[in-house]
């Protein structure tokens, strides 16, 4: 169990901004040394920079996750420069840009939702885990779900739901596999929030790689954050967002205590899982407790 993470490694995807960010710099601030990957360069550049000025040890990466042999020269990258990694932060995520009901969407968003959500978070653990297992020291990897997915389908945003279900289930077989072998290792599903962030991933379109671009364009603008806002407001509900900070402390909260579901408490989120674990032993039909002020896709 990680206690101690002065002069520890951690490797974060999805560092350039939004959570990953936050978590980097966090851990920086607890006297690690960070290695911060994205796909982003610009933004990579920005996020090193500022912790580098604030006196990190830290090292970027140009990554993207969904292609292995990317992720396998972070590893690399990674153990080239600090010769350990401790702590590793499956986070990179996208939105897919879907448009419609799932019968309507482009196969190639599922397509690229899969292979940064889902196939993303496999290479890092397969580039990651063997050398970790090797090192033979106490680590730990966290993967981020997502309320939306990982505790129960938010139906308008079924692409990014079905991808953020999947890392729960792989990370609980994680978990139990590092156990069966003895690992030193341990592993957590972080669900940020309670409340939604003010972060990218609703711009997720700006880092799609030409490689999962689209079949055929838009018939829509994308959806925004503040288009969602408003639409929330309109129909009297209230907006609040949890700030990306209080995600990070749960990070760093979480490894210590050494909690599998980095769930922060919430009247929503207890609710979800309170309504579809009741529907599933009543063997009753699925409920959803909000009212989905977009009748489209969100994610
Ligand atoms: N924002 C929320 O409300 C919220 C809620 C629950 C879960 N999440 C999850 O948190 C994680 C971080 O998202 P965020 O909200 O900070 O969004 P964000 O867009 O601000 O950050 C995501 C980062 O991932 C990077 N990225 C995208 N594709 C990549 C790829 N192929 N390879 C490497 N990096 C890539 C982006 O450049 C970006 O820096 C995601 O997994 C997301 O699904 C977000």
């Amino acid at each position: 169990m990680l206690k101690d993470f002065t002069e520890k490694v951690a490797v974060v995807t999805g560092a350039a901004s939004g959570i990953g960010f936050a978590i980097a710099e966090r851990f920086v601030a607890e006297g690690m040394k960070v290695v911060l990957s994205d796909i982003e360069e610009g933004a990579l550049d920005k996020a090193v920079g500022r912790l580098t000025r604030d006196g990190g040890d830290v090292l970027g990466h140009v990554t993207d996750v969904s292609d292995r042999d990317s992720v396998h020269a972070l590893a690399d990258a990674a153990f080239d420069r600090y010769g350990a990694v401790h702590v590793l932060c499956n986070n990179a995520g996208i939105g897919s840009g879907s448009e419609g009901r799932m019968w309507e969407h482009d196969p190639r968003d599922w397509d690229w939702c899969f292979a940064v959500n889902v196939f993303g978070v496999f290479h890092g653990v397969q580039a990651f885990v063997p050398r970790m297992l090797a090192q033979d020291t106490d680590g730990h990897i966290v993967n981020t779900s997502s309320g939306d997915g990982g505790i129960a389908p938010l139906p308008n945003a079924s692409v990014y739901a079905t991808t953020k279900a999947a890392v729960v289930t792989m990370t609980e077989a994680l978990y139990a596999q590092l156990h069966q072998v003895g690992a030193k290792l341990d592993a957590s599903v972080l669900f940020p929030g309670p409340r939604m962030l003010r972060t990218g991933l609703w711009e997720s379109y700006r880092n799609r790689p030409e490689r999962f671009a689209k079949s055929r364009p838009r018939r829509t603008p994308y959806n925004t954050l503040d288009a969602w806002e408003k639409a929330m407001r309109e129909s009297g509900q209230e907006v609040a967002y949890t700030p990306v900070e209080s995600v990070a402390a749960d990070v760093v909260e979480g490894i210590r205590a050494n909690r599998f579901w980095i769930l922060p408490p919430g009247e929503h989120s207890d609710g979800q899982i309170t309504a579809r674990s009741g529907s599933m032993l009543a063997r009753s039909n699925p409920t959803y407790l909000e009212s989905f002020v977009l009748d489209r896709e969100t994610k």
